[in-house]
């Protein structure tokens, strides 16, 4: 077991965006915009404040518009200039001074372990982070960080986790804490005995789902060679860090703050909803709206519930009160 600094995170970036099609028909999912950033920034962001140095983001086809939006773009700067937009001639700049950003393209789909997998020459023999671009964890502190100050104080491989409906811990990663006793998600951080990747709900050892954030040891590497295609037909990594948990001692380290599954429609609303009301330019705005159609909702809700019935079934009322 190594213990040296985290300087390096891996953001693998490489699926297709399916969920988000027609919008990602010819762009990257991870550019879609939370309010006016796009998603991988919030990402960059954390693993930047939480003291990462070095970034490889793994990428597919149709993933240019990444590697552009982290670059200078001098001919929007040039024009942000002569106009005298100084405000925003700084974001702009900000964007392409934001880290060391390096690329490698995962040519296959062959899985999140396959893409962990390409990252190997850049991490050598390291510790490094992992940053899923699905996940925006929004926090006072990036969460990255702590987890990074929770290796150094024990080195070992750690996964963030957070509790989840029973019926949705078919699309996620479950652990089993290695201590029975009381929910584990209220400790800063426990040892797990052991991980499946997307059970069956009747099959799961618990509730307890990984969010997409881990600090690695390189010995994943060499499980990560010989393991079996696991899960969908795909190289896992929760199956990399069960073959660990049977060689060394794995944390799990419950989330703090809100976890955005911005891979999914409603998560990714809520998210812009979120962020937006942090903002000072737009929460007055966002909070007197929201607070309207809350009124409507409820003006509506209690409508349906008064509604006439005919042979037994409600029938809607239309605002115009016809029915
Ligand atoms: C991946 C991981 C899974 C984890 C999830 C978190 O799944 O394989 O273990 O729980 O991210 O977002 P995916 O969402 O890529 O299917």
């Amino acid at each position: 077991m190594t213990n040296k600094r985290i300087r390096k995170a891996v953001i693998p970036v490489a699926g297709l965006g399916t969920r988000f099609l027609p919008a990602t028909k010819s762009q990257p999912k991870e550019m879609l915009p939370v309010v006016d950033k796009p998603a991988i920034q919030y990402i960059v962001e954390e693993a930047v404040a939480s003291g990462i140095e070095s970034i490889l983001i793994v990428t597919g086809r149709n993933k240019r518009a990444m590697e552009d939006h982290f670059d200078k773009s001098f001919e929007l700067e040039t024009i942000l200039a002569e106009k005298g937009k100084t405000g925003l001639l700084e974001i702009v700049r900000s964007v392409s001074g934001m880290a060391d950003i390096h690329y490698i393209r995962q040519k296959d789909a062959l899985g999140l372990g396959h893409a962990i997998l390409q990252a190997r020459a850049f991490v050598g023999d390291e510790p490094f982070a992992v940053l899923l671009g699905d996940d925006i964890i929004q926090a006072d502190e990036p969460f990255l960080r702590s987890m990074m100050e929770a290796y150094h104080r024990e080195p070992a491989s750690i996964v963030a986790v957070q509790p989840v409906p029973r019926k949705d811990v078919d699309k996620y990663g479950i652990v089993m804490p290695k201590a029975a006793g009381p929910a584990p998600q209220d400790q800063p951080y426990f040892e797990i005995s052991s991980l499946v990747e997307k059970p069956r709900v009747a099959e799961a050892p618990s509730s307890l789902a990984v969010i997409g954030r881990y600090i690695l040891e390189p010995t994943i590497f060499d499980v990560l060679e010989r393991i079996p295609f696991g899960a969908g037909g795909e190289l896992q990594l929760t199956d990399a860090l069960q073959q660990l948990s049977g060689m060394s001692r794995l944390i799990a380290m419950p989330i703090t703050g809100v976890r955005h599954d911005i891979g999914d429609k409603f998560g990714y609303i809520r998210a812009n909803i979120e962020f937006a009301l942090e903002r000072e330019e737009l929460k007055q705005d966002l909070r007197s709206y929201l607070r309207s159609l809350v009124q409507q909702i409820h003006t509506m809700d209690s409508a349906s519930q008064a509604a006439p019935t005919v042979q037994g079934k409600r029938v809607r009322v239309r605002k115009t009160g016809r029915v």
